[in-house]
């Protein structure tokens, strides 16, 4: 029986998930298929049931629930937990939905090919401390990484340091608002934008970056004025597209138990975010 597999959030329309789990499953013979579905904010426990009664069984998450998609599983990877929100959802025998995030272990798997030394005793300026930085700071933090995490409204960068407690700390994880971050970005080994300035075509007072790493999550449209801002100051820059194609991989591989290829994949991601945006 062809299997059920796909994207939840809202909007969803322009998803480029199905086109990348789809190019998977036809590389590897799966019989599944791979939908996009909208389900509204504060539908997604009647959204999940129904799903599960047509027998799906595997979900991306993605806004606005990828918080509630950890509450409602009956089980939840460590790291899920932690990072406080699910982009990965499968059933197994059992019944019950089974989350966990592949976000974090995506952001990694890009950095290796955008930085050398290894990022344990290396200085992270993170910009932002909403819910997309949450999988980045688990991230750098489970490698070893010294944090500065900068964001306008300084308590919600204070709330989430907090939640590192004392090994936070033994790391040297500091939070800062986001005018002192930016000066900060001096002593910083590379930055990482998690910010959504990039929607609102807004930019950063950003010091010049001597080749440096600056990393911005977004892909597309949203990161195009930052990043041409960074460059142009001088920082080696990078988007978020292998990252979204990355966490997708890692999705794919708790369903089907293979780590699909991502060099086409990102390829055909490209073309399509290229051709959107002129
Ligand atoms: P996401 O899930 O994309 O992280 P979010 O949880 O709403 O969305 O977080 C957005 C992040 O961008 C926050 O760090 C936010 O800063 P605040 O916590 O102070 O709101 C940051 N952000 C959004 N608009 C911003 C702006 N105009 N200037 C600076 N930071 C901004």
């Amino acid at each position: 029986m062809t299997k059920l597999y796909g994207v939840i959030g809202d909007p969803i329309a322009q998803s480029l998930s199905p086109m990348i789990h789809r190019g998977w499953m036809r590389e590897h013979d799966i019989d599944a298929e791979y939908l996009a579905m909208q389900i509204p904010a504060g539908e997604l426990e009647d959204g999940l049931d129904t799903l599960a009664r047509r027998g799906a069984s595997g979900l991306n998450v993605t806004m606005p629930h990828k918080h509630d998609a950890l509450a409602l599983a009956g089980s939840v990877t460590p790291r899920a937990k932690t990072i406080g929100a699910a982009n990965t959802l499968w059933r197994p025998r059992d019944g019950t939905w089974h989350a966990d995030n592949t976000d974090a272990p995506g952001f990694l798997a890009t950095l290796a090919g955008l930085i050398s030394a290894p990022l344990r005793g290396q200085r992270v300026a993170v910009l932002g401390a909403g819910g997309a930085a949450r999988a980045i700071v688990y991230a750098l933090h489970s490698e070893g990484a010294s944090i500065l995490l900068a964001n306008r409204t300084l308590a919600r960068a204070q709330n989430l340091i907090a939640e590192y407690g004392d090994q936070g700390q033994a790391q040297g994880h500091q939070a800062v608002t986001l005018e002192t971050g930016l000066i900060a970005l001096k002593e910083a080994d590379f930055v990482v934008n998690t910010t959504s300035l990039g929607f609102q075509n807004g930019l950063l007072d950003l010091p010049a970056g001597d080749d440096k790493l600056f990393y911005d999550i977004s892909y597309g449209k949203a990161a195009k004025v930052i990043l041409t801002q960074a460059k142009a100051a001088g920082w080696r820059i990078a988007d978020g597209l292998p990252m979204l194609v990355y966490q997708a991989a890692f999705s794919f591989e708790r369903w089907f138990d293979i780590l699909p290829e991502t060099g086409l994949a990102l390829e055909r991601a490209q073309a399509v975010i290229d051709a959107a945006n002129g």
